[in-house]
């Protein structure tokens, strides 16, 4: 855990990655002070970049979150993997940067990512957020924000993970499912937990009511879970992550 690769973290703080002990304040630079610019006085909100595939449902209830006061975050920018995810229109409609970053496009993978990690960083985003990404994010991606993706998966982690969780947790028979928060780690879906929240299923469920089920608690959770990192109430602990009250 926290183990930082200099030669891909940025010349500047991280600070999210530092404030919940995943990493070393000595293990990233601070950047340059010049005589010339004041240093702000009040923190400025957490700027945060949400990486999308489809619908961005959860995307949207971020921007309201943030619209209503309930969330002290910015969305500095929304990444797409798909050209027709009307997430992008959602962000273009609340007037944030919104841009399609093609997988085929650059020749590879890596090229993909390198793309990501450029687009992150040019809008200063400090706390990369996963809502219905449907990707694995790139170990470029993974270690300049060190400690700082997070990512929803419609599940109780570690059960049911991939990519069809609700279905798999459905057609599996459990009474109880939910939803899971989680930090990003280069495996997929397994990353130190932040939050959770249980669904149950009833007699009288069906995949359709489930899956809507399981909406409600993400859109009210995954803006919780920022909130948490942007408040800077988490510390961890070996993989377990302590919130402050
Ligand atoms: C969510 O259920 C998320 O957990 C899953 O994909 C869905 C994305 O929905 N991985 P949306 O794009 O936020 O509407």
């Amino acid at each position: 855990m926290g183990e930082i690769h200099r030669d891909v973290v940025p010349p500047f703080l991280r600070r999210v990655g530092v404030e919940t002990g995943f990493i070393e304040a000595s293990a990233v630079e601070l950047p340059a002070m010049s005589d010339d610019i004041e240093p702000p006085v009040e923190p400025q909100p957490l700027a945060i970049g949400v990486l999308i595939s489809g619908s961005g449902s959860n995307l949207q209830a971020i921007i309201d979150a943030i619209a209503d006061g309930s969330l002290d975050a910015r969305i500095a920018v929304v990444i797409s993997n798909k050209e027709a995810a009307y997430g992008l229109e959602r962000a273009r409609k609340a007037g944030i940067p919104a841009t399609h970053i093609d997988p085929a496009a650059g020749g590879d993978y890596r090229a993909y990512n390198h793309a990501i990690r450029e687009a992150l960083e040019r809008h200063g985003v400090e706390l990369v957020v996963m809502a219905g990404y449907m990707r694995l994010l790139g170990t470029e991606v993974l270690r300049a924000f060190p400690g700082a993706v997070i990512n929803l998966h419609p599940a109780l982690l570690p059960a049911f993970p991939g990519a069809s969780a609700i279905r798999d947790a459905f057609e599996y028979g459990v009474k109880v499912t939910g939803v899971t928060v989680h930090f990003a780690e280069e495996e997929f879906d397994r990353g130190p937990i932040l939050c959770q929240e249980a669904v149950r299923i009833d007699e009288t469920d069906t995949l359709e009511t489930l899956e809507k089920n399981i909406h409600v608690v993400e859109h009210r959770l995954l803006p919780e879970a920022i909130g948490l990192v942007a408040a800077a109430r988490l510390r961890f602990e070996g993989r377990t992550i302590h919130i402050s009250e």
